[in-house]
C-alpha cells in the first residue's frame, strides 16, 4: 500500500499513541488522529508533532459514546473527501468494578464498537475507504479463555437460557449489559473483544473486493492507562507481575507494530484475529483458531446486534 492517509482512534494516550508516531516514523503523508475532545487531540497532535518534528498530523474529536460526535467526525471527513488507506479503531478501556452504561444504554467497555461500527460503515457509504484500505480493529487475547482472571460468555449457551436461542438478542444483551447478565468487569472485557473479533469477521463478508478488515492483540502492554478503571486484582497483582516476568509483557512501540503488521496483509486472511500465540501474551502474532472465534452464528449474530445498537445498517455490499 502506498504510504498515504491513515486515522487511528483512541490516539491520547497508550497504542494509539504509539501507532500515531510510529505511523509517522514509516512515511504516511498524513495521520488523522482522535480523542473524545477537540482542545485535548490538538495537544496531542502538537505533541506528536513535537516529538517526530513531522507535520503531518491532524486532530479531530471522536467520542465513540456519542453518536453525534461520531456523526460531526463523519462529517469533517467527508467535507475533507480524501479517502483513508488505514483505518485503525484502536480505542477502547478495560472497565471497572462498578457497571457503567454510556447515555445510548451500551456498556461502556462495549461501547467502542459501537461508535467504530457507525464510523466505518459511515466511511464505507461515503466511499471514504479507499479501494485497497486495510481496517483493524484492537482486539485481545482476554477473549481467548486461556489467560487467568478472564472469561468469556458462552454466547449459544446464554441465548438458550434466556432468548430462545436468539443469539442476536443475547450479544445485544451483552453489549447492553442488559437483564440477564451478571455484571463482572473481566468478563465484561472478554466479551467485548470477543464481538469485537466476531464483528470484524462478519464486515469482511461485507467489504468491497479489496478491501480487508483483522482484528489485532497489541499484546500485553502494562505501560498504557489501559487498565486504569480495572479492579484490584488486575491492577496491582496481574499488571505488576507480568512486568517482572520476562516475556510477559512488551513496549507499547513494540505492540503498534502489530497493528502495522497487520495492515500489510492480504485479503486472503481478512475478517481472522491476529493475537500471540496460545498461551502467550507477546512475541509474534499469528491467526487464531479457538474454535468460539469461528462460529459463524455467532459472528452474524453479534453483526445483527451491533447494527440494531448502533442503528448504522451495512448496505454497503
Ligand atoms: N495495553 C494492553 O495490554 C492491551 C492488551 C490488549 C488489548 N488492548 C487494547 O488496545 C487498545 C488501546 O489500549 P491502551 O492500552 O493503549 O489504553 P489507553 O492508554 O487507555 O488508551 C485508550 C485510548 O482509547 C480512548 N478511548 C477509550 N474509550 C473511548 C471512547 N468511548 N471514545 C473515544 N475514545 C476512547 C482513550 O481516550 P480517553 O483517555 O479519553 O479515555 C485513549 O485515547 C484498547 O482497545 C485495548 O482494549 C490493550
Amino acid at each position: 500500500m502506498k504510504h498515504s492517509i491513515a486515522l487511528v482512534t483512541g490516539t491520547t494516550s497508550g497504542l494509539g499513541y504509539a501507532a500515531a508516531r510510529t505511523l509517522a516514523g514509516e512515511g504516511w503523508r498524513e495521520i488523522i488522529v482522535t480523542g473524545r475532545s477537540l482542545a485535548r487531540i490538538q495537544e496531542t497532535a502538537a505533541q506528536l508533532a513535537a516529538e517526530t518534528q513531522k507535520k503531518v498530523f491532524t486532530p479531530l474529536d471522536l467520542e465513540l459514546d456519542k453518536p453525534s460526535s461520531v456523526q460531526s467526525a463523519l462529517a469533517a471527513l467527508v467535507n475533507r473527501g480524501r479517502p483513508i488507506d488505514f483505518l485503525l479503531l484502536n480505542a477502547g478501556m478495560v472497565p471497572g468494578k462498578k457497571r457503567v452504561l454510556t447515555a445510548a444504554g451500551i456498556e461502556a467497555s462495549q461501547a467502542p464498537l459501537i461508535g467504530h461500527h457507525q464510523l466505518t460503515v459511515g466511511l464505507l457509504r461515503a466511499n471514504l475507504l479507499s479501494p485497497n484500505a486495510r481496517i483493524v480493529i484492537a482486539g485481545s487475547e482476554a477473549a481467548r479463555g486461556d489467560v487467568p482472571l478472564f472469561r468469556y460468555t458462552d454466547v449459544a449457551a446464554f441465548a438458550a437460557k434466556h432468548y430462545e436461542g436468539d443469539r442476536s438478542a443475547a450479544v445485544e444483551d451483552l453489549l447492553r449489559s442488559g437483564p440477564n447478565v451478571h455484571y463482572q468487569p473481566n468478563r465484561a472485557y472478554a466479551d467485548a473483544k470477543l464481538i469485537v473479533a466476531w464483528w470484524a469477521a462478519a464486515l469482511a463478508r461485507r467489504l468491497p473486493p479489496d478491501i480487508a478488515v483483522y482484528t489485532v492483540s497489541p499484546g500485553s502492554t502494562p505501560d498504557t492507562k489501559g487498565v486504569r478503571n480495572a479492579g484490584p486484582a488486575l491492577k496491582w497483582l496481574l499488571v505488576p507481575l507480568v512486568k517482572l516476568i520476562p516475556g510477559m509483557s512488551h513496549t507499547p512501540e513494540t505492540a503498534a507494530q502489530r497493528y502495522l503488521q497487520a495492515s500489510k496483509f492480504g485479503t486472503d486472511v481478512s475478517g481472522q484475529f491476529f493475537a500471540s500465540a496460545p498461551r502467550k501474551l507477546t512475541g509474534p502474532i499469528e491467526a487464531m483458531r479457538q474454535p468460539h472465534f469461528h462460529d459463524r452464528a455467532n459472528q452474524e449474530a453479534a453483526w445483527q446486534a451491533v447494527v440494531r445498537v448502533s442503528g448504522a445498517d451495512n448496505s454497503t455490499n
